[in-house]
């Protein structure tokens, strides 16, 4: 599998910390020194269907492909603006294709799922050329009220065309059950199962996640890379769920990493949950950092306490 082409879509809204600081008791310099945080995008006159659409358009507009050539499109998200249909049969409209179109749900380590999804696909000639776009508006799930974890967060999509050929990708997947983060569906009363309303925003224990984050992150990649044949200094760029910097640094130093090999994007992005790789991986992309034949490790983890890595070559 390799990857063809990428897109990527913000929202118009920056909301920095300074203004965070005047919405609740919070200031730029707890955010920046426990986060990397210094501002992050959020939905306010657009709604996330327009970002994927946007971030497929891109993408497709990158790449040398018609909207005839794409014949299976995955959309990740955890939620959206709409139950049903899914995003991807949306996306699928508005570019102009009718191949087959599945929603998948794995929290933050989204991508890498959908990735190994794709490569499935591939592999059993089922697809030639697959559309991903993650995208996510963790803005309409966490509370507002909450300074612990609405500091955290931003809104983006991210998109990758890829296709049969290039080297073999390894992955690492894994879940290992916690509910250290967790958000309830907004519930609705049956007459049969009335119910109370719950709580409806994403709650986190930041401390627990913290270390899952950081052992499980360092466990899938090492695995990857040894199952490649390889060490951890042969890989170019690790592209890191963007979720904290000292947890992006924390693994940095764990695997003896230099700096340049780990970019990020979380200053002016947050965490933007499945999208945050496909983001960062566009934006590295579109200003020329990879070159033909780099080795990309991408790592990510998030609710479930879902976690995964791929190594996949840049052939783009
Ligand atoms: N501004 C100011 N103070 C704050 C804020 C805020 N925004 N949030 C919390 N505090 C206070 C707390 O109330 C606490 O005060 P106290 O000591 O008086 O009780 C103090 O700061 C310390 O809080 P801690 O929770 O101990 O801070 P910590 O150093 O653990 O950092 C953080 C918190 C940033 C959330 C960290 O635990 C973390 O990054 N965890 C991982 C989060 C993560 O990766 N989440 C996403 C994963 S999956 C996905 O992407 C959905």
């Amino acid at each position: 599998m390799k990857i063809v082409a990428t897109g990527s879509s913000v929202p118009k809204m920056e909301l920095t910390n300074e203004m965070l600081s005047q919405m609740m008791d919070t200031n730029d310099e707890w955010i920046r020194t426990r986060t990397g945080i210094r501002s992050r995008r959020v939905l306010s006159s657009e709604t996330i269907t327009d970002l994927a659409i946007d971030a497929a358009k891109k993408c497709l507009g990158q790449s040398s492909l018609q909207p005839i050539d794409i014949d299976y499109i995955l959309c990740h998200n955890i939620v959206n603006n709409v139950i049903t249909p899914s995003l991807a049969s949306i996306i699928n409209k508005e570019i102009g294709t009718t191949c087959p179109t599945l929603d998948l749900n794995s929290a933050c380590t989204g991508f890498i799922y959908a990735l190994d999804v794709a490569d499935s696909l591939l592999k059993a000639e089922k697809a030639h050329n697959v559309l991903i776009v993650c995208a996510e508006q963790m803005s309409h799930f966490i509370d507002w009220n909450k300074r612990e974890t609405c500091v955290l967060f931003g809104d983006a999509a991210g998109a990758v065309i890829v296709e049969n050929g290039g080297d073999d990708c390894y992955f690492h997947l894994s879940t290992h059950y916690t509910d250290a983060l967790h958000c309830n569906s907004t519930y609705v009363s049956t007459p049969f199962h009335p119910s109370e309303a719950l709580y409806p925003y994403l709650e986190m224990r930041g401390k627990d996640v913290f270390k899952l984050a950081i052992l499980n992150s360092c466990n899938d990649i090492k695995n990857v890379i040894n199952n490649a044949g390889l060490k951890p200094k042969d890989i170019n760029y690790y592209l890191l769920h963007q979720a904290n910097i000292r947890i992006l640094e924390a693994i940095r130093e764990e695997l003896e990493l230099p700096e340049q090999s780990v970019p990020h994007n979380i200053e002016k992005r947050g965490n933007t949950s499945s999208a945050s790789i496909p983001l960062l991986m566009d934006e590295l992309n579109r200003s020329h950092t990879f070159m033909n034949g780099d080795l990309l490790l991408l790592s990510a983890f998030g609710a479930g306490f879902t976690s995964g890595a791929c190594l996949i070559k840049w052939q783009c």
